[in-house]
């Protein structure tokens, strides 16, 4: 029995026939990894917890647990060609390891639930900004946000957001999710950089280049290490079966390694223009930094409301910031479409219409949390989207990235062949997945949890 074969799935390239281009499958991956943490959480917490100084921690992060962690994923997916479930059954005939799968295909499911919620308030604030209707009535842009979340349209641009989703996947891998990161990805670089060139010509910008990169090593303690660690694993999609499942599409005689250190430059490069975006409009205001929710939706449209031609950059960013968001659900509903598929043997066309549709319903909940109807409900002091978010990116993720170290270092003895990777680089990655890794991840868990404080 080689690697890539198990008693029960004898010729698994031929179980699973859809397949990403080269160039494809990078601009899918960059188009997961990009997504609103790059957009309106890295900008924020790299400016806070020293600047440049930050930015170097956040790469060290990423070099010693994202990328080795984005390779094992990867290379899962295409030996096992299967679901974030499946592939690791294949590759050892052990049911346990399908079991554990599963749980990031619930992780993913969850997420898509509510990260459809606030991909929505992005395409509504697309269409306000550009038809001008969210300058209009005065510049309380906290009461504007308020009072939109706390009403029914939230479920409406879910509902679009969830359609849309859905009818890329049916589309498949090659006419639907490639097609739509080709188009959407190049198209997102070009905004970003006018808006940057933009930005960095504000007055007074330069204080918030400042404010974004101005180095400060007396910043970085413990709980820096342990945010960038967590943002750097969050920001590659990571540990719900994302890469996984995009990796199973991928062709043969593409080198992972290189997909790797494409798709991280990437990610960081996006992360990194945001920040000349962002910062340089917010100070040249003179407004106050945050980060989330009141960076996106009321900091930065008060800004746009007092330039020139506000109308414009603020549409084309809410755009950029609708693509984002778009193109990493994508992402996370292909996940447990996957697994319908494999496991239920659904077609893509009825996987994409079901799961979307309850996804839907599952999130109509978070959707009408955040002030709305379901507002004052707070078990434990938490809205149900908070709980969502709680869950998903604090205990199943990690539990998905622990899971992805420990199979690939000690489960699933031929990793190094199917990464193409032997030697140095092969001893190096290893040395990183068995130990730097786990324990790594085991301590931002035990952070994020509150089990361990710094
Ligand atoms: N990487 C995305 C971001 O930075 O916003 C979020 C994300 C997408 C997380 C897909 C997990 C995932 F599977």
């Amino acid at each position: 029995m080689s690697n890539r074969t198990s008693k029960k799935n004898p010729d698994l390239s031929r179980s699973n026939p859809e397949r990403f281009t080269s160039a494809g499958f990078i601009l899918a991956a960059i188009g997961s990894s990009v997504g609103l943490g790059n957009m309106w959480k890295f900008p924020y917490i790299t400016g806070k917890h020293g600047g440049a100084a930050f930015f170097l921690l956040f790469m060290i992060c990423l070099i010693l647990v994202g990328l080795p962690i984005l390779l094992a994923e990867m290379t899962i997916g295409r030996g096992g060609r299967g679901d974030a479930a499946t592939s690791l059954y294949n590759l050892t005939g052990k049911k346990h390891w399908r079991l554990i799968g599963l749980l990031s295909v619930l992780c993913a499911f969850l997420i898509m639930s509510y990260y459809a919620v606030v991909a929505g308030w992005t395409l509504h604030y697309t269409v306000e900004s550009i038809t001008g209707a969210l300058f209009r009535g005065g510049d309380d842009y906290r009461g504007k946000f308020e009072s939109f979340a706390s009403g029914y349209w939230p479920v409406f641009w879910q509902a679009v957001v969830m359609l849309l989703c859905g009818w890329v996947i049916a589309k498949g891998v090659s006419g639907g999710i490639e097609k739509f990161n080709k188009i959407l990805i190049p198209g997102f670089l070009a905004i970003l950089l006018v808006l940057m060139v933009h930005s960095l010509t504000l007055p007074g910008a330069g204080q918030g280049v400042e404010f974004f990169l101005k180095p400060d090593f007396g910043k970085l303690d413990a709980e820096s290490a342990l945010i960038a660690l967590g943002h750097a694993f969050f920001s590659l999609s990571l540990g719900m079966g994302c890469m996984l499942t995009y990796g199973s599409y991928v062709e043969q005689k593409q080198s992972l390694g290189s997909a790797t250190l494409a798709i991280g430059l990437g990610d960081l490069l996006y992360a990194f223009i945001a920040g000349l975006v962002i910062f340089p409009t917010v100070f040249s205001f003179g407004l106050e930094p945050g980060e989330g929710v009141g960076l996106a939706f009321m900091a930065l449209p008060a800004a746009f409301s007092q330039m020139p031609f506000g109308f414009l950059f603020g549409g084309l960013f809410f755009v950029l910031l609708a693509i984002a968001a778009l193109t990493s659900a994508v992402s996370i509903l292909e996940v447990p479409v996957a697994y319908a598929m494999h496991n239920w043997k659904w077609s893509r066309k009825k996987a994409a219409a079901v799961i979307s549709s309850v996804c839907f319903l599952v999130g109509v909940p978070s959707a009408l949390s955040v002030g709305g109807v379901l507002g004052a409900f707070q078990p434990g002091g938490k809205t149900v989207f908070d709980w969502f978010d709680f869950v998903t990116s604090y205990v199943l993720m990690p539990i998905g990235g622990l899971a992805v170290t420990l199979f690939t270092g000690y489960a699933w003895k031929r990793a190094g062949e199917e990464a193409g990777l032997s030697g140095f680089w092969y001893k190096i990655w290893m040395f990183l997945i068995k130990i730097v890794a786990p324990i790594l991840i085991l301590l931002v868990f035990l952070y994020s949890v509150g089990i361990i404080s710094v």
